[in-house]
C-alpha cells in the first residue's frame, strides 16, 4: 500500500515546476498547487516518517543539549524542491531569516515551536513589519511562507524537542537564494512599541544548522 508520505512526494514531484539553474526568479507556485500540497501535508505525522520524539536515529542526547543548533535531515534534494526534517532541541532558536523568492510549506511532526513572522515593506530601506506570533504543533496544519508576503521568520522551542517537515520551493542555493540572518533595529523616532516597524540588519549569528549525513539512508525506504 502506498503510504501517505509517498503520496505526498509523488504529488510534489508532479505539481512543482522544474526550474532552470540560471533562472534568477522562479515561477511562483499558484494557489491551487499550494492548496493541494497543503491538504496532503496536513495529513502527515511523525508515524508516516517512522520518527518520534525519542528517536535515537535522529538525535543523540549530547546533541539535544546543544541549543545553539538545529539539525537538518534531508529526505529529497532536487533542483525544483527540497524536502527535509528540521529537528529542534529543547530551548533552541532559529534566528530571524529570509527565504528569497521561495515558498515554504512547514508541518510540525512532534513537539511545538513558536514562530514570529515579519513582512518586508521596502526592499531598499529593509523596513519590516511584525505580523504576528503563532504556536505550531502537530494539530496546527501546514504553515505557508510566501515569496512576497511574510517571507521572514524566527523560531524558538520551549522544553520539548520538536521536528518540522519542510518543503522548500525552490531550494536555497549560494547564488540567487542564500539564507540571510537578521537582527531587528528600531527605526529612527521609535516610540519603543512592539507593533512598530523595524529595520533589518544582516548578521552572522552564533547558530548552526547541522546536516545529518545519515538521514538520506534513514529515509530512503520512505520515498522508494
Ligand atoms: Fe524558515
Amino acid at each position: 500500500m502506498t503510504s501517505k508520505f509517498k503520496q505526498f512526494v509523488r504529488l510534489a514531484s508532479e505539481l512543482i515546476p522544474t526550474i532552470d539553474r540560471n533562472q534568477k526568479i522562479p515561477k511562483e507556485l499558484n494557489e491551487n498547487i499550494i492548496k493541494r500540497l497543503k491538504e496532503q501535508l496536513n495529513g502527515i505525522d511523525s508515524s508516516d516518517l517512522y520518527i518520534n520524539q525519542f528517536s535515537n536515529e535522529l538525535l543523540s542526547d549530547s546533541e539535544l543539549k546543544n541549543n545553539k543548533s538545529v539539525y537538518y535531515f534531508p529526505i529529497i534534494e532536487m533542483k525544483a524542491f527540497t524536502l527535509a526534517v528540521f529537528a529542534f532541541p529543547p530551548n533552541s532558536t532559529i534566528p530571524l531569516h529570509d527565504h528569497p523568492d521561495m515558498t515554504v510549506l512547514s508541518k510540525v511532526l512532534y513537539g511545538h515551536v513558536y514562530c514570529k513572522n515579519y513582512h518586508l515593506l521596502d526592499k531598499k530601506s529593509q523596513e519590516v513589519k511584525f505580523t504576528g506570533e503563532v504556536k505550531l504543533d502537530e494539530t496546527s496544519g501546514t504553515k505557508i511562507t510566501y515569496p512576497q508576503e511574510n517571507n521572514l521568520h524566527c523560531f524558538y522551542t520551549e522544553s520539548k524537542s520538536t521536528a518540522v517537515l519542510d518543503l522548500l520551493y525552490p531550494p536555497y542555493d549560494n547564488i540567487y537564494r542564500s539564507c540571510n540572518y537578521y537582527k531587528l533595529l528600531k527605526m529612527e523616532n521609535s516610540h519603543n512599541r512592539d507593533d512598530e516597524n523595524f529595520k533589518l540588519l544582516k548578521f552572522d549569528p552564533d547558530f548552526s544548522c547541522i546536516t545529518s549525513i545519515n538521514s538520506q539512508r534513514f529515509f530512503t525506504n520512505l520515498v522508494k
